[in-house]
């Protein structure tokens, strides 16, 4: 395992639960790395270049913008290559590696909360078939949800996911300001939260949109946008936004 971070420590756990053997880690700072590997009682390094010779599948798990320049410093021999990120694309390793491929979990993590991989849809590519398929079956021993998706379809899926995930995060903590201006807790929005995720799958995002832009409520959209005169950024988003409802509600 390369890298020893979010993805890198939920991931390589995962792994060792089904039964396969983490034989080394290898990430930028010794302690990460160290931590990691005591989990597994593997070996551990900070140095890319070292031999992996024991290991069947060497998993890049850092973050992007690292990547490039670790994978060039890699020698994997016979071993397959493969790295865990949505928008970059399986060609980095041409070149590289012989073997290779992407091992991508679509979902967001965070140290603190223990993933459950079944539910996770792991998207897999590969240079050859031969080890698509042994990508394939490697992720159908952890999720219930595997795809084959190229790396075109793979960035299109990150590309929503940060839609439905971050956009509709940064929407959280706007809600949070806006709520704290007048002493309000974020907690009362869990039940209309929960209630707006529930209908996203039944009856679907398109059937579900409701409130003053889709009704094209002038009046209500004013006193918004009247009581938001503290923040012209988050005006601008309002602003966006119903634009953006009343487009789709006229199509
Ligand atoms: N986070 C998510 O929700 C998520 C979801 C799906 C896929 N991914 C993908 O998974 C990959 C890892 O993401 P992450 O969120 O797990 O990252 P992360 O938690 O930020 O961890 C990054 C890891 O990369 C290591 N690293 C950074 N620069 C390095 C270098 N120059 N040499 C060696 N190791 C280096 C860090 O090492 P140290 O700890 O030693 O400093 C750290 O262990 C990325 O490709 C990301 O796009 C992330």
């Amino acid at each position: 395992m390369i890298g020893a971070g979010r993805v890198a420590g939920h991931l390589s756990r995962t792994l060792n639960t089904a039964g396969h053997r983490i034989v080394q880690v290898i990430s930028r700072t010794p302690q990460s790395a160290r931590s990691l590997a005591e989990v597994f009682g593997c070996s551990w390094s900070v140095n890319v270049e070292e031999g992996i010779a024991e290991a069947d599948l060497i998993i890049f798990s850092v973050r992007d913008d690292a990547l490039q320049t670790l994978i060039r410093r890699l020698h994997p021999g016979d071993a397959l290559v493969v790295h865990t990120g949505g928008s970059i694309p399986m060609d980095i390793f041409k070149g590289q590696a012989r073997r290779y491929g992407v091992f991508y979990p679509l979902q967001t993590f965070s140290k603190e909360r223990v993933p459950d991989f079944r539910k996770i849809p792991m998207c897999i590519e590969a240079n050859t078939a031969e080890d698509e398929q042994l990508l394939l079956d490697l992720a159908r021993q952890i999720s219930e949800v595997v795809i084959k998706a190229d790396s075109r379809q793979r960035l299109t899926l990150h590309l929503a996911a940060i839609m439905v995930n971050n956009f509709v995060n940064h929407l959280y903590v706007l809600a949070e300001q806006i709520l704290e201006k007048e002493h309000l807790s974020f907690d009362l929005l869990k039940p209309i939260i929960e209630e707006t995720a529930a209908k996203a799958f039944d009856p679907g995002p398109r059937k579900s949109q409701t409130g003053p832009a889709a009704r094209n409520d002038k009046i209500v959209i004013e006193k918004h946008l009247d009581l938001l005169s503290w923040s012209p950024d988050i005006q601008k988003i309002y602003k966006v936004l119903t634009d953006s409802i009343r487009m789709e509600i006229n199509k």
